[in-house]
């Protein structure tokens, strides 16, 4: 992929070290941009995800480079920005879990909502010198308590929690540079997506391994909150595609990325305990700290404009999503029963 002036294209990815972060790299790598990603330092390792793509940023042919940052740093964030003079900024980061927003709803806002403006804000700065394009990771958790379903690009918003109303903020502060700067600003509205590389915490991850521990004996219960609530389940490396199609399209514009088929907690539960051949309810529990002070019910979107636009479509069906976590998660707790059993031996 080259730029205007006939150069390999480069793209800024903030939120590198995360689930969607760690496949867009691979897809951009893939498309032949150079890849710069911003992580945070943290006094353990957190690039688990991108480590198998990272290679020496001293070497001729390195085209993943990682830099020091953070969302709330806007300074940070600029300097990046002019000194990398990205044809493409993805702005992925965020404090990105719904129930923990509720225990830290200032620092969500700050990272989710200022931190999405303070990118906005070194795109303008870039983008008076050197036209570039960003991507804002706006969510289905923006529609909150549903006012039509299916839900579309059309559908007024009604936030449900602090996560919500900090992407509602960034979602029209991107649609605002876009009007106020010209600046070439897309919001993807995305709907669940989910991979083995998913969050530990977030319920589909939290089934799939639990699930697969269980198989082995090496849990024996996993304790869940609402099991009613449906969502829109996709699979995120078809997701990150439809990311980078809004920024290759002539003009900007904001999409929904969905699957058009919506699930209960349940059947995602029917679906990874049939896989491993038991039956959930021989094991799930519920903790009411599991549950939230507003819940959103029910998601399911229409990604027609995205079809019809982007030609994008999603290409795994929640069932398939399932499995293929599962087979993953089952070969991470095989290991993990292997270490025990060594670990015994040892202490025999
Ligand atoms: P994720 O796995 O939780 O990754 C979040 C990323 O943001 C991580 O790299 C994290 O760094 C980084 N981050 C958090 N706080 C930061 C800060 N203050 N400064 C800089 N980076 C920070 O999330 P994801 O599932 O990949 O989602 C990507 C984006 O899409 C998020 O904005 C999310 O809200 C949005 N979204 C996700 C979904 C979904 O279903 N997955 C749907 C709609 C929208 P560490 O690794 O250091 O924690
Ligand atoms: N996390 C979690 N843990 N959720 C549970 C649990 C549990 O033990 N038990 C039930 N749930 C229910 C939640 O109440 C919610 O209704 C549903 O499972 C999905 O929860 P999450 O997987 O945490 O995802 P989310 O829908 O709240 O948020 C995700 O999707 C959004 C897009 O709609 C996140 O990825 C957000 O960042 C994203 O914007």
């Amino acid at each position: 992929m080259s730029n205007a002036s006939g150069n390999p294209k480069t793209a800024l990815i903030t939120g590198i070290t995360g689930q969607d972060g760690s496949y867009l790299a691979e897809l951009l790598l893939e498309e032949g941009y150079f890849v710069h990603g911003i992580v945070r330092r943290s006094s353990t390792f957190n690039t688990d995800r991108i480590d198998h793509i990272y290679t020496d940023p001293h070497n001729a042919d390195a085209r993943l480079f990682l830099h020091y940052g953070d969302l709330t740093d806007g300074q940070n964030l600029t300097n990046l920005v002019l000194n990398i003079e990205p044809d493409e900024i993805y702005n992925l980061g965020a404090q990105s879990h719904v129930r923990v927003s509720f225990d830290n709803p200032v620092y969500t806002v700050q990272t989710t909502a200022v931190g999405a403006l303070n990118v906005l804000e070194a795109a303008r700065q870039l983008n008076r010198k050197k036209p570039t394009r960003v991507y804002q990771a706006s969510s289905s958790e923006m529609f909150g308590d549903v006012l039509e379903t299916p839900q579309t690009e059309k559908t007024p918003f009604q936030p449900q929690s602090p996560y919500a109303c900090a992407k509602v903020y960034a979602f029209h502060q991107t649609v605002n540079y876009r009007h106020a700067y010209d600046l070439f600003a897309c919001n993807g509205i995305l709907f669940n997506h989910e991979s083995p590389r998913r969050g530990e915490t977030f319920v589909t991850r939290k089934i799939t391994r639990a699930a697969t521990r269980i198989k082995l004996g090496l849990q024996e219960k996993l304790y869940l909150g609402n099991l009613d609530a449906k969502r829109d389940w996709g699979y995120a490396k078809d997701y990150v595609r439809g990311m980078w199609l809004m920024l290759q399209h002539d003009t900007p514009d904001d999409y929904v990325l969905a699957t058009g088929e919506t699930y209960t907690i349940r059947q995602f539960l029917d679906y990874t305990f049939e896989h491993l051949e038991l039956d959930w309810k021989d094991y799930v529990e519920t903790d009411p700290r599991y549950f939230r002070p507003t819940e959103v019910d029910l998601l399911l979107g229409d990604y027609s404009k995205a079809k019809n636009v982007l030609g994008w479509e999603p290409e795994t069906s929640c069932k398939e999503l399932a499995q293929l976590m599962v087979d993953y998660d089952l070969e991470l707790a095989r290991n993990e029963a292997v270490r025990a059993t060594i670990a015994q031996g040892k202490s025999a």
